[in-house]
């Protein structure tokens, strides 16, 4: 697939897989992909299984990815992970603002926009997420709730820190349901948030920012997605569990 941004597709594990369970899929992963260099490839363990996955990782194309990271850095914050603990295990990339940290833990955008700050300070890359629920779609607040979300959580960046960003667009309703947004659906919120980026940043930054989908992605639906022109990637829950539904989704968005 001739794509203007390099596709970018990352598993985010959740809460899910002991360490053991986490060297099993990686190792498999490292066998079904590794020929493969149309797409980065990350995965986003859980931070008990960094240390297992990055020595696995080491000399393969898959990246290290994490799923939240404190704003602050070592010091007396109870429970809470520092970018100096992740690059520890060659971490590349965080996941930030995951609607499920939004809803769960209660994550606002000013925090968002603290943590993406912290993540490049430390030369990381953030994987900031955005989307709207189901009743603010059917209540025609999508453009709205995006806007919001996107100029919130990305507050106070450079243009160098927003191209080394990347924008996941996480409809609530399509996460874990089984339902994914049409083509069209994700097409139109993705030009849309490159819209906010240009008004934001500038032409020049929004073209090089990667906006991932995610919600429910498949096998059976990676390529029609990734051959709209704004979805640069996928960001896969379920799917990124299993080796084959996971390496499927990249052979097929190739
Ligand atoms: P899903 O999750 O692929 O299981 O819908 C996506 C996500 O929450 O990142």
């Amino acid at each position: 697939m001739n794509k203007e941004r390099k596709l970018i597709i990352a598993g985010n594990w959740k809460m899910n897989k002991t360490a053991a369970e986490a060297l099993d899929l990686v190792n498999g992963l490292k066998r079904e992909l590794a020929s493969v260099k149309e797409v980065d490839i990350v995965v986003c363990p859980p931070f008990t299984a960094l240390d297992a996955v990055s020595k696995a990782i080491l000399d393969s194309n898959l990246r290290l990815g994490a799923q939240n990271m404190s704003e602050n850095g070592f010091g007396a914050y109870t429970g809470e992970i520092a970018a100096g603990m992740l690059k520890e295990f060659s971490v590349r990339f965080v996941i930030l603002g995951h609607s499920e940290r939004r809803q769960y833990q209660k994550e606002p955008d000013a925090l968002i926009s603290k943590k993406a700050l912290a993540v490049h300070a430390a030369a990381l890359k953030p994987i900031v997420c955005v989307g709207e629920t189901l009743a603010e779609r059917e209540g025609g607040r999508t453009e709205q709730v995006l806007e919001t979300q996107v100029t919130g959580s990305l507050d106070g960046l450079s243009k160098e820190q927003m191209v080394e960003t990347v924008v996941a667009y996480e409809p609530v309703w399509a996460i874990g349901t089984g339902k994914t947004a049409t083509t069209e659906q994700a097409q139109s919120a993705h030009a849309f948030i490159r819209g906010v980026l240009v008004r934001m940043f500038d032409d020049t930054v929004a073209r090089r920012v990667r906006i991932q989908y995610g919600g429910s992605v498949k096998p059976s639906n990676a390529r029609e997605l990734m051959s709209q022109p704004d979805v640069d990637g996928a960001l896969v829950g379920g799917a990124s569990l299993e080796v084959r539904s996971f390496a499927d989704i990249i052979k097929n968005s190739i």
